[in-house]
């Protein structure tokens, strides 16, 4: 008896990393979304390291905004156990675009599988079952789909029950528009031969286009869905998140420098003895903290200093920024080099710019404190 054909296992991957990162402004400034820290080192190397750990042996990252910063950083891969190569669009050609734009250096043949994930996407995800099930679908495309509670903010991706995805919704309006919980997860399995029919050279949007195009003209394409852990870390809140649930290990990923816990703090960093550190708070190399502060779930970049007595809470402290003493924040970003003076109060999606200097007792959001 033959066993049945199966395809081989996944050994290249993509990676989307050309993204503005509109929505993490200031974070997203000087560096590019995949690149900054959560939980001590490039958000994009737990990527890297969980793509590995699945037996992915060549990455190809498909980069645009700020392109230069990834290759000094990540090298040839070797440090990580990877072959990494890197292409740069001249314009962003958007997600499909740059799926087709990186495809003259994949080295599989028409029928294998080749990995794709978006770069801002933190998830426990077994890559594994995703490429087999891909397989023993005999699918063109698989998509990697979550359950969330409120589907209206996301487009839909409803499917049969072998799996088969049915249509890509838009955003639903109405509750009878809400046809299902299943949204793209943003981690896919292409047949190789798929890449190629993606049209060079223009931009393409993958989920708007080449998904309901294929879907359109018969092609199979599969839905996978795996709900454990998923976040897109696209808004400061979501990155702070992930950044703490990394640290707290409630978020899998081999490349936390550091045993999990409530914080995480670096090499060279001073916090005082009397500081309280919580909720998976990562503090940067060479950052201070200083006494009686308190930080929780919060992420304080290298460099950065927080006064005595400052309470943060869900924030992130850009690289070299200040954090007066007293000062309150809770839900904010403050960006790199930023100086936010003693006794200020900040909530709620404040965002303070990279470099911007907030005057001593100038911000408050009640009056009795
Ligand atoms: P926002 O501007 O905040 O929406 O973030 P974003 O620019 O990252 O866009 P989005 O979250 O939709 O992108 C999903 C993934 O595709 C991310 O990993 C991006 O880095 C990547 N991406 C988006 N547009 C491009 C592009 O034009 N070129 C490349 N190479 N990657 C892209």
């Amino acid at each position: 008896m033959t066993e049945p054909h199966q395809p081989p296992p996944s050994r290249e991957a993509i990676l989307l990393v050309g993204g503005k990162g509109t929505r993490l402004r200031p974070l997203t400034v000087n560096t590019p979304k995949p690149m900054v820290p959560a939980a001590g080192v490039p958000f994009l190397t737990h990527q890297l390291a969980r793509a590995r750990a699945a037996g992915i042996e060549h990455i190809v990252l498909a980069t645009s905004y700020l392109a230069e910063v990834f290759e000094p950083y990540f090298g040839d891969g070797s440090a990580l156990g990877l072959e990494l190569e890197y292409v740069t669009e001249i314009e962003p050609l958007g997600t499909g675009g740059a799926i087709r734009n990186v495809a003259h250096r994949l080295r599989s043949g028409p029928d294998d599988p080749v990995l794709i994930f978006n770069g801002d996407i933190l998830t426990g995800l077994d890559i594994r079952a995703l490429i087999s099930a891909h397989g023993a679908a005999g699918a063109d495309v698989s998509l990697h789909l979550t359950r969330v509670e409120d589907p209206r903010a996301y487009g839909l991706v409803p499917t049969d029950p072998d799996g088969r995805v049915t249509a890509f919704l838009e955003k639903p309006q109405t509750p009878e528009e809400i046809v299902t919980d299943q949204i793209n997860a943003g981690a896919y399995v292409f047949n190789r031969s798929v890449i190629d029919t993606i049209p060079a050279g223009r931009p393409v949007s993958v989920e708007r286009e080449t998904f309901p195009g294929l879907l359109a003209d018969g092609a199979h394409l599969h839905g996978m869905v795996d709900s454990t852990y998923w976040l897109d870390l696209g808004t400061p809140q979501a990155f702070v998140r992930g950044s703490a649930d990394l640290v707290l290990g409630r978020a899998p990923s081999p490349a936390v420098p550091g045993r999990r816990g409530e914080r995480l703090v670096l090499d060279s960093a001073e916090v005082a003895a009397d500081a309280k550190l919580m909720g998976g708070t990562v503090i940067g190399a060479g950052a201070r903290v200083g006494a009686g502060a308190r930080i929780d779930g919060s992420t304080v970049l290298d460099g950065a200093v927080v006064e005595p007595g400052a309470r943060i809470r869900d924030s992130l402290v850009g690289a070299g920024a200040r954090v007066g003493a007293r000062t309150v924040l809770d839900g904010v970003v403050v960006g790199d080099g930023a100086v936010v003076g003693a006794d200020n109060e900040l909530r709620a999606g404040a965002r303070v710019w990279c470099g911007a200097e907030i005057p001593a007792a100038a911000v408050r959001f009640s009056s009795d404190e």
